[in-house]
């Protein structure tokens, strides 16, 4: 599973540049299943869920090549509608090819997600909208079949402003007959890049960073050129570590307005941050403020995605701060291992109550999911001695060369098997 160890003490200063969007080309790489042609994709991260999306792509006949950079996907034939369970189960979020498929081949077959580390994973709302759009679904001992002669567009209003299911109904309508609309679509800026990449492949959609998104189906789609957008989480995960380790850091490739909810609380936390278009500058002293409360809530609002390493933080923040986890109801798991370095969080159902400590100590701590791996790591940078992270593949599931990086910034830390 891979170990991270950890030396604390180093702040971190220097320039980084962000790697692609992980929650933006899992979706783009199930959309290029659409397209019966080849897809360029640059800035893709090398990160472990590309390469599963990767083998789901190749499992069901497309090609699949790194030409220096670029990813060339090309899905002119497709030899079966089944989704291969172990990727599945693998990774939650590859229920986003089961829109592209059944786009594509008017069925699919796939394994429903089951529950993962941070919580259960529903798929109804995916279900209820695929019904609505004339699409007979049938669930068969834990696999899910999908059959139509017909995608139908439809108009659809979803309970919650769902990611994966607000993607899944973009992907099944794109070569559907008629309009399809989605009330309270999911905001997230990966929601726009899809829409971005769809209609560069020369799909109709309008609408994605609104509640509403509009898809004409359309009859044929091409080939198509992209360059993936940068990662806000893995942006606003090196903010986290610069402003825990009173360090200086110039981060290039970032979209400032993706990445504002969690930059006013990390200026609340006393961190100077300065942005211009395509760059943004964060200093801190390592002093921070406590936050009253940080409540995660879909997009504009502060993202599921930091709340652990934004934890890490405040563990060694003046005062108490209360996180409240309106997204995943177990997300929580790396605050036992925060606990074993020297953190004073109390869990009361979906809210932590943080009080900060004076200082961490290294310990010897479990990875148990990827954005608790990395406040791990955050942790272990402010903490005194050595932090070994283990189960750290969890981690290289979203970050591209993550020792390498805060190793060019100053941190001592080393990977090893
Ligand atoms: C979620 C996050 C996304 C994040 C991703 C990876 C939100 C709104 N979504 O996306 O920002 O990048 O995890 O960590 O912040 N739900 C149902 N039924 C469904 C689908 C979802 O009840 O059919 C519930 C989920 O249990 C969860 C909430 O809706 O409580 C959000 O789920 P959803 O946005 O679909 O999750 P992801 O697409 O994984």
């Amino acid at each position: 599973m891979g170990n991270y160890s950890v030396v604390g003490g180093n702040r971190l200063e220097g320039d980084l540049t962000v790697q692609g969007s992980k929650n933006a080309v899992l979706p783009i790489l199930a959309a290029t299943i659409l397209n019966k042609g080849k897809s360029y994709l640059h800035n893709c991260p090398k990160i472990l869920d590309v390469c599963n999306m990767i083998n789901i792509l190749k499992a069901i006949g497309c090609s699949v090549i790194w030409e220096d950079d670029v990813l060339i996907i090309d899905s002119s034939i497709i030899t079966t509608d089944k989704i291969p369970e172990n990727y599945v189960q693998t990774m939650r979020s590859s229920i986003i090819v089961l829109g592209s498929v059944l786009g594509r081949l008017k069925s699919v077959m796939i394994s429903f997600p089951g529950g993962c580390s941070i919580g259960v994973r529903p798929i109804d709302l995916h279900i209820k909208a695929l019904k609505q759009m004339n699409i007979n679904i049938y669930d068969t001992s834990g696999f899910l079949k999908c059959t139509t002669n017909e995608i139908k567009g439809s108009t659809i209003h979803l309970d919650y402003p769902s990611v994966g299911a607000t993607e899944n109904i973009m992907l099944v309508a794109v070569l559907s007959s008629g309009t399809t609309k989605i009330y309270n679509a999911a905001k997230e800026p990966e929601i726009m890049e899809l829409e971005i990449f769809l209609n560069t492949m020369g799909a109709k959609v309008s609408g994605a960073g609104t509640d509403c998104i509009i898809i004409e189906g359309v009859s044929k789609l091409k080939d198509v050129v992209y360059t993936v957008m940068p990662d806000r989480i893995v942006a606003g995960t090196f903010l986290a570590a610069t402003a825990i380790t009173g360090g200086e850091l110039l981060l290039k490739n970032v979209h400032a307005n993706h990445l504002e909810a969690i930059c006013s609380k990390l200026e609340e936390m006393g961190c100077f941050i300065k942005s211009n278009d395509n760059s943004l500058f964060i200093r801190s002293d390592g002093d921070l403020n406590a936050i009253n409360l940080i409540r995660t809530s879909p997009h504009p609002g502060f993202p599921t995605d930091m709340q652990a390493q934004i934890m890490a933080c405040l563990s060694i923040a003046k005062g108490t701060s209360i996180i409240s986890e309106t997204i995943f109801e177990s997300r929580f798991k790396h605050v036992p291992e925060l606990s074993k370095m020297g953190a004073d969080i109390i869990i009361e159902g979906r809210l932590a109550i943080i009080k900060g400590v004076d200082k961490l100590h290294g310990s010897e701590v479990f990875a148990e999911d990827l954005r608790g791996g990395a406040a791990l790591i955050i942790a272990g940078l402010a903490a005194e001695g050595k932090t070994v992270v283990h189960n750290s593949n969890h981690i290289i599931r979203g970050y591209e060369d993550f020792d390498d990086k805060l190793k060019q910034l100053g941190a001592n830390i080393n990977y090893f098997d």
